[in-house]
């Protein structure tokens, strides 16, 4: 590591709560950088939108974290990253990591069959992101994904367990899994879905490996601040900012049922609509 310590801090979008799953492992990981979180809560889901408005709503959002004066920025939402991320990147002076890449990594390293499940938004699915990012990490694997789209609303709902949970679990990873024979990896595509591990992998077996972004994303967004020698200065940081387009205290309540941790206060962000974006 160089001496070159850098303050700022790491930016962290997602369209709601769900990117919180992301952050909680940056910071496990990267006890000393401080962070500032955006949710676009006032436009979720992004999942069922078309492309082109979540690459407009990603791109506005990202231009009030880069306000933020960020390090870096991690785009914590599968469906933003797999419509957005290279427009964020052409748009951004600071590197920009998604969560696509190191989930499908991840994905990759974990199968020994070449049989991957990969279960997410519409949007995610559409994009055709996790099929083309997980052959490219391992050739000949064969992936089979299928849209959701009843999770994140569960998983707002705060319902993560018992039997509802388990029937709508069921009903879409049973077929999935049947659809894919050999199948030993299950991806988790959204980032609302490592809510739903423990019911997951119950209704998978053992047989087959539950992997997700979080991780593998937080050891990417590490290597990248090594290689820039851009990581705080070793002191730790209670630095730690979130900030929601929605209802603040909704948003607080919401992430505190979801991961019995107290935010810290939340704020009220305001984005404004850009209508010069550069949207094909
Ligand atoms: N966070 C989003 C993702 O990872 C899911 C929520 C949404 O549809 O906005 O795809």
């Amino acid at each position: 590591m160089t001496e070159r310590a850098d303050r700022r801090p790491i930016g962290v979008f997602d369209s709601g709560v769900g990117g919180l799953t992301v952050l909680a492992e940056l910071r496990r990981r990267l006890p000393d950088e401080a962070t500032v979180y955006l949710g676009d809560n006032d436009r979720a889901p992004y999942g069922p939108r078309p492309a082109d408005e979540v690459r407009r709503f990603t791109l506005e959002a990202v231009d009030w974290l880069l306000a933020q004066d960020p390090k870096l920025l991690v785009l914590a939402c599968n469906t933003a990253t797999a419509h957005a991320l290279d427009d964020v990147r052409a748009r951004s002076a600071v590197p920009v990591v998604g969560v696509v890449r190191p989930g499908a990594v991840a994905a990759a390293a974990a199968t020994r069959t070449g049989a991957v499940s990969v279960i997410a938004t519409a949007g995610t699915v559409e994009s055709g992101a996790y099929p083309d990012a997980i052959v490219e990490a391992s050739a000949d694997t064969t992936v089979v994904q299928l849209a959701c789209p009843e999770l994140v609303p569960m998983v707002e709902a705060g319902i993560l367990e018992g039997r509802r949970a388990e029937s709508i679990l069921r009903a879409y990873l049973e077929p999935l899994l049947s659809a894919n024979p050999g199948v030993d990896t299950l991806l988790l595509g959204c980032t609302h879905y490592p809510l739903l591990r423990e019911p997951i992998a119950g209704i998978v077996g053992p047989g087959v490996a539950v992997v997700d972004s979080a991780f593998t994303t937080a050891l990417a967004v590490e290597d990248l601040l090594d290689v820039l020698g851009a990581r705080a200065p070793a002191a730790g940081t209670d630095a730690h900012r979130v900030a929601t387009t929605g209802d603040v205290a909704a948003f607080a309540m919401v992430a505190e049922r979801l991961f019995g941790e107290r935010l810290p206060a939340v704020e009220q962000a305001s984005i404004e609509a850009t209508a010069a974006l550069p949207v094909d």
